[in-house]
């Protein structure tokens, strides 16, 4: 039994005086004989700041645990001395590796101890790790604990100290909240046997936590004091904290990249968004590692909130935070979504086709804004008491917004265009998205079966002399060909409501797919001007167009499909980037015929530029948003537009 008071000496005995230090022994004992506890013990507080259980068959079973654990020695506990009692502050770290969950009132202060007892005890195996370090661009292998003991000399060691805030304060104004709760302060002493750390103490490392986590390592001997601080409430906020400290001589408990999101937003529609990691590796197909990452189902989970979920605010970086308060979560055990609504699997699509996760998050609002994280429960395959590193690691939030018209649908998975993954012109009244992916499905390898009767026509495997290029062969028409066609006649879809100058607007003079209203005239018969580099000005036909004459604004590029079938009435396209078409006329033979428009005859309204600034200007096979890159990296809100604001965003394109 960890805290039989046989096995304590006179030092420690004297902390576990009071009835109430036996009561956070008791639950935090049951806590780690019960791993799935270790996340679901936030600990209610009702109004007089007791702790209590969050419900009342959990309050029975860790009433029974406290006293089948400490038994008849309860007795004498309760029965100490004042004296005794005088430093009853100090509580003791259970175990090496170990969640130990409190909870704290403003202004109070919980002193810790880390027995020597712990600090001298055997290293936790840590097993393999993951196959390279995430997010190091290098791949590392993962460190081993052997080299680090090595360099503590003595009886001293490294001792990693680690916090998670669970639950904190809560909002109780009626204003709507914008600022977080303060956060918690973890004081690590610097010397042994120092119990005067705190607010007032000295000889001691002071950290603050930030955004629900806080970590320390420092070289202890002997007997570690360790203190978690909490600062009183400024007025708006009710209630008390709960957090989870773990100590360890091998590595974190805790831990949060607080730099990198290590996620990026694929796309959106108004109900779903699709979401991949980083490249796990650089390293090619070939390889151990490459095949190692594609080996594992799910490495890696994620969690999510509406932007007005606010009581995640200032527990963005804690695992526990997040797992407590989150309102969307992916789960391990549910990679197929079944129950979390978050679809997830290892993929190589994308730039570099390299491994990676992916996320498809399912049963969102439409015009809204999120927030999800990256997030590692425990070490990957375990997690909690007794495992390096079980209490999971979190990564920077990305935001994304979902769309608001409806007409536009997130697509991926397709047979032929695999490399697609992104919103497409809809219309949920006719089709859904497996009668739309066959749809697209059939176009694309039909066309695509075409162009390659007429490539088989071409002398591509001849002598080089014979050949149409030398430093291109007839692979290279083909897969620019690929790259072209999936990006042409499967169009990029944005609302129409989107307002950005780099969409190109189209099939305005359809219907709305769900009201069969149109717009109206006085939008329709607006000039339009569909290429700024038209090479004569006004007068020239160029100019003298309407929205509802022009063929650019009042059709969609792939009339066959989406003018005729899907029919999505208007909506916005992201136009493929021009360097897909200058890819394939130069990778392809002159005698296929390819060729793009120019500057002012029919580009502008055909192919988009390449943005510098980070923001996607124009559609590209493996396009991700790039947060770190951009600053609007969430389009703007687009709230539902009246027709005067729909004048208003119609006549700011002209
Ligand atoms: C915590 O603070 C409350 C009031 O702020 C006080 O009554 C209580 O004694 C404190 N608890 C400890 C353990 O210091
Ligand atoms: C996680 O920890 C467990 C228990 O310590 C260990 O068996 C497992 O191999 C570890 N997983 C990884 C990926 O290291
Ligand atoms: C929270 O706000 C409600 C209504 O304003 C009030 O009745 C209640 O007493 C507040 N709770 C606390 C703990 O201050
Ligand atoms: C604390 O964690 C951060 C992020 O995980 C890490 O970069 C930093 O080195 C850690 N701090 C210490 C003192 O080890
Ligand atoms: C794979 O990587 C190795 C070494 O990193 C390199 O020698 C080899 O050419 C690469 N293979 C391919 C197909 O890129
Ligand atoms: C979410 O927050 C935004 C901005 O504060 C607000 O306009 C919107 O109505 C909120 N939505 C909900 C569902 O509360
Ligand atoms: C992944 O690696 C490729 C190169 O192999 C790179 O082009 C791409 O930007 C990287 N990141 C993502 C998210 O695709
Ligand atoms: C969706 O909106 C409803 C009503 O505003 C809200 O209660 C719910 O939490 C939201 N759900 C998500 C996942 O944003
Ligand atoms: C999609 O629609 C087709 C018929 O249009 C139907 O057979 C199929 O079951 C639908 N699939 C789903 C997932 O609803
Ligand atoms: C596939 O497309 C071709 C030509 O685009 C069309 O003739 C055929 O009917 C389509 N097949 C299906 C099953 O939609
Ligand atoms: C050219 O030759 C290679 C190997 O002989 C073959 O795999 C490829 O299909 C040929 N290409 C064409 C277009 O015939
Ligand atoms: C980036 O450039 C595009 C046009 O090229 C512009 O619309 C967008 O606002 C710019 N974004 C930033 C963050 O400057």
């Amino acid at each position: 039994m960890l805290f039989q008071c046989s096995k304590l000496t006179p030092l420690q005995s004297r902390f576990v005086a009071s009835f109430a230090a036996l009561l956070l022994l008791g639950v935090v004992y049951w806590s780690l004989s019960n791993p799935h506890f270790a996340y679901a013990a936030e600990l209610d507080v009702d109004g007089s700041g007791q702790a209590r259980g969050g419900q009342d068959h959990n309050w029975h079973r860790i009433e029974q645990a406290r006293l089948h654990d400490d038994g008849v020695e309860d007795e004498s506990e309760a029965s100490d001395t004042p004296l005794q009692r005088r430093a009853a502050a100090a509580t003791a770290i259970s175990a090496n590796n170990a969640p130990n969950l409190l909870n704290i009132q403003p202004g109070n202060t919980t002193l810790w101890v880390y027995s020597n007892d712990l600090l001298t005890s055997p290293s936790t195996p840590r097993g393999p790790g993951l196959p390279s370090e995430p997010g190091v661009k290098r791949d590392v292998e993962p460190e081993h604990y052997d080299l680090r003991k090595r360099q503590d000399g003595g009886g001293a060691k490294t001792i990693y100290v680690s916090i998670n805030t669970c639950v904190q304060p809560t909002w109780n104004a009626t204003s709507v909240q914008t600022v977080s709760p303060p956060q918690l302060t973890l004081y690590v002493s610097s010397e042994a046997n120092n119990d005067a750390v705190g607010p007032d103490g000295a000889a001691q490392v002071v950290q603050p936590l930030s955004e629900g986590f806080a970590n320390v390592s420092v070289t202890a001997s002997g007997t570690w004091y360790i203190a978690v601080h909490a600062p009183a409430l400024p007025s708006g906020f009710v209630g008390v904290w709960n957090y989870e400290l773990a100590v360890s001589h091998e590595a974190y408990y805790h831990s949060a990249d607080e730099s990198d999101s290590f996620l990026f937003l694929v796309d959106t529609d108004i109900e779903s968004a699709l979401l991949v990691t980083d490249n796990l590796t650089q390293q090619n197909a070939s390889t151990p590692i490459f095949q190692q990452w594609m080996d594992l189902s799910t490495p890696f989970t994620m969690f999510a909130a509406n932007i007005n979920h606010t009581s995640m605010m200032g527990m963005q970086s804690s695992y526990c935070g997040w797992f407590n308060e989150k309102q969307i979560a992916a789960s391990q055990s549910d990679p197929t979504g079944a129950n979390s609504g978050v679809q997830m699997g290892m993929i190589t699509r994308g730039l570099g086709n390299k491994p990676k996760e992916q996320f498809y998050v399912t049963n969102l609002n439409s015009s809204s804004s999120y927030i999800g994280v990256l997030a590692q429960p425990g070490n990957s395959t375990q997690s909690g008491a007794g495992v390096v590193g079980g209490g999971g690691k979190i990564w920077q939030p990305v935001g994304w917004q979902t769309k608001t018209d409806g007409n536009c649908a997130l697509m991926f998975n397709l047979s032929f265009c695999d490399e697609v993954a992104y919103a497409v012109p809809s219309n949920p009244y006719k089709y859904n998205i497996t009668g739309l992916r066959a749809e697209f499905d059939n176009y694309t390898s039909v066309s695509y079966q075409q162009f390659n009767y007429s490539l088989q026509q071409i002398p591509c495997n001849t002598t080089s002399d014979a050949k149409y290029s030398t430093v291109r062969n007839c692979d290279d028409c083909a897969a620019a060909y690929k790259q072209w066609l999936c990006a042409v006649s499967i169009p990029r879809c944005e609302d129409f409501t989107n307002p950005a100058t780099y969409l190109q607007k189209r099939n305005m003079g359809q219907a709305y797919f769900n009201n069969q209203s149109y717009l109206s005239p006085d939008v329709l018969n607006q000039q339009y001007t569909p290429m700024s580099r038209a090479p004569t000005l006004a007068g020239s036909p160029a100019y003298n167009q309407t929205f509802i004459s022009s063929l650019a604004t009042n059709s969609s590029r792939n009339w066959a499909i989406i003018d005729t079938l899907i029919q999505p009435g208007p909506y916005n396209e992201l136009l493929p980037c021009e360097d897909l078409c200058y890819s394939l006329v130069q990778s392809c033979p002159a005698s296929l015929g390819f060729g793009c428009p120019y500057p002012g005859r029919g580009l502008e309204a055909g192919y988009g530029v390449r943005s510098k600034n980070g923001t996607l200007t124009c559609s590209f096979l493996g396009a991700v948003y790039d947060f770190n890159a951009a600053t609007d990296l969430v389009a703007p809100v687009f709230k539902a537009v009246s027709l005067a604001a729909l004048v208003v965003i119609v006549l700011g394109v002209v």
